[in-house]
């Protein structure tokens, strides 16, 4: 059974799919977003509200993305599935993905593209301030996400940098916990499993003996 899993995560059209499944959240957009070009009736699940729904949507999607790329290094060891580790910079750049399209739903529809606006709201509301800065944190990552770059930097740099992703999604999970008014369970929800993942990351660091860099990137 484990082996054939094994087989399937090594096959080569594994990738493949796991990318049109990625992109399945980017199809709701995409329907919606023709939609709304066309002049056609919005699909149901858009609401009344079109930009709030891109808002929500996007912001969803990046955070999920977030907590499963961090949940991938866990899981392989859980699972005693190592060849997990093939998905985890897709995974990490999908979530780069969708927070570009949840910016633009800000910048575009909410900023009308004025940057300084922008800059002026950055600094006045305190949740634009953490999901700017969880955002700005992903930028390098996504810049070095390739092995050229694991390579130019070294393994162990590359792996010190690459750990702001806690930190990008521990801002992100701030910036959602102050967004909403009133229901924050599902905030709390997203808090609870980035503190399990976070615990696991510094237990496994100091529990076990030092790792050879190249068995981690
Ligand atoms: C890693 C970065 C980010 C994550 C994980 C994130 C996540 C989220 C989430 C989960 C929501 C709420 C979705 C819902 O209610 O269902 C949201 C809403 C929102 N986010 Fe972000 N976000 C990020 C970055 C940003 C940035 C850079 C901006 C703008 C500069 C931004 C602006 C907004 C706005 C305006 C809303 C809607 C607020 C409202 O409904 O009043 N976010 N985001």
């Amino acid at each position: 059974m484990r082996d054939s899993l094994r087989q399937l995560l090594l096959n080569r059209w594994s990738k493949v799919a796991v990318f049109l499944v990625c992109l399945i959240p980017f199809a709701f957009i995409a329907h919606a977003v023709i939609a709304l070009l066309r002049g056609l009736p919005l699909p149901g699940y858009v609401g009344a509200e079109p930009v709030a729904f891109f808002q929500h949507f996007t912001g969803d999607w990046t955070l999920r993305f977030l907590l499963i790329t961090l949940a991938v290094t866990p899981l392989r060891k859980f699972l005693n599935l190592p060849e997990l580790i093939r998905f985890r910079r897709m995974l990490g750049l999908f979530a780069f993905f969708y927070v570009c399209l949840h910016f633009l739903t800000y910048i575009g529809p909410d900023q009308a593209f004025a940057f300084s606006g922008m800059l002026k709201d950055v600094a006045k509301r305190p949740f634009i301030t953490v999901g700017f800065a969880a955002f700005v944190l992903l930028i390098p990552l996504a810049v070095t996400s390739t092995t050229a770059w694991i390579r130019r930097l070294g393994g162990k740099n590359w792996q010190a940098l690459h750990r702001l992703i806690y930190l990008s999604a521990l801002c992100g999970v701030v910036h959602y916990y102050w967004l909403v008014k009133s229901d924050h369970r599902l905030p709390l929800l997203y808090a609870a499993i980035l503190a399990v993942l976070l615990l696991y990351r510094l237990a496994s660091s100091l529990l076990r003996p030092r790792r050879t860099v190249a068995a981690t990137t």
